[in-house]
């Protein structure tokens, strides 16, 4: 089975760099799918090339894709429309436009976006998914709504044995079946196939909720590696001014905090680099950072 390593973390402390960078190592041994569920993901930019639409080679052994909410519920749509409709149609008098409206119930698009992860990882056709999240609480909402939907589920089976009676000619329960089925799917890949990297910048904010992440991800069961301190300010250059002196000194402080609370987990350290992220700019740096520490 395809591994899936995700990195996440409050917004902008790096976890598309982390993602990208990994992917680039990755490759380098083995076909690799990088995945975006960021809904202002940035990966199209990165590769310059869209790729909001569907699967596309970016590199050697590098596949990419960004996982919008229109391309999910479009293949949400191929999925489940049909059978909807005919199940709410047999005892409802309702056009099409339910499937419209249904479609726009929470959830829908976060299911979604997992049931893709998981049909790419059971395609066989990568060894490693690497998958560059939205920021924490976009992120930890799709985790833990797959568990409402699959107790949620269970109830609509216990509902559907009581108004049996209004089915005429469908059978409603092969379809909560077939959805609760893909739940407990997507939660097994979570927990069985999936591990996290948790990305912070060395200040109190991403650090804090860097903790708090690693916590939320080990209670719903996703392995966390470790943490990625990111952006370390290098000593040397802060030596001489009081400002940059300062800077440093509590980067230090969150840093000692961080390696504390992350109790034997692993800490990475990346410090804050010149240039761009592309991939011939800094991101082959980050590559060998991270394959190194
Ligand atoms: N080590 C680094 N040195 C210098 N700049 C960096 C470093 N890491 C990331 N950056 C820059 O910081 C910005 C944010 O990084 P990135 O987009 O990877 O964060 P993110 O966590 O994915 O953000 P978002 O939550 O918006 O998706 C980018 O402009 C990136 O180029
Ligand atoms: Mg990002």
């Amino acid at each position: 089975m395809t591994k899936i390593e995700m990195f996440t973390g409050k917004g902008g402390v790096g976890k598309t760099t982390m993602s990208v960078a990994t992917a680039l190592q990755y490759a380098q041994s083995g076909k690799t799918l990088l995945i975006s569920t960021d809904p202002s993901g940035s990966l199209s930019e990165i590769f310059s090339q869209p790729l909001d639409q569907r699967v596309t080679t970016v590199a050697a052994n590098l596949d990419a894709v960004e996982l919008t909410r229109q391309l999910v519920l479009g293949l949400w749509r191929e999925k489940f429309a049909d059978e909807i409709y005919t199940v709410l149609s047999s005892f409802l008098p309702v056009g099409r436009e339910i499937i419209d409206y249904i479609e726009g119930a929470p959830g829908i698009d976060e299911e979604f976006m997992l049931d893709y992860l998981l049909t790419m990882a059971q395609s066989g056709t990568y060894r490693m998914i690497v998958w560059d999240t939205a920021p924490t609480i976009t992120t930890l909402n799709l985790l833990f709504i797959q568990q409402l939907f699959y107790s949620h589920l269970t109830q609509a089976q216990k509902v559907y044995l009581k108004v049996k009676s209004v089915f005429n000619q469908v059978d409603p329960l092969a379809l909560i079946n077939k959805w609760k089925n893909l739940t407990a799917q997507i939660i097994e890949l979570l927990q069985t196939e999936t591990t996290a990297w948790v990305v912070a910048n060395p200040e109190r904010l991403p650090v804090e909720q860097a903790l708090d992440i690693a916590g939320s991800l080990t209670e719903f069961g996703v392995g966390v590696n470790g943490f990625i301190l990111n952006k370390m300010l290098p000593p040397e250059v802060c030596s001489t001014h009081p400002f940059w002196q300062t800077k440093f000194q509590a980067q230090q402080s969150w840093r000692r905090r961080m390696l504390l609370a992350a109790d034997g987990k692993i800490v990475k350290e990346v410090p804050e680099l010149l240039g761009e992220m592309r991939v011939d700019g800094f991101l082959g740096e980050v590559s060998e950072i991270l394959r190194k520490s």
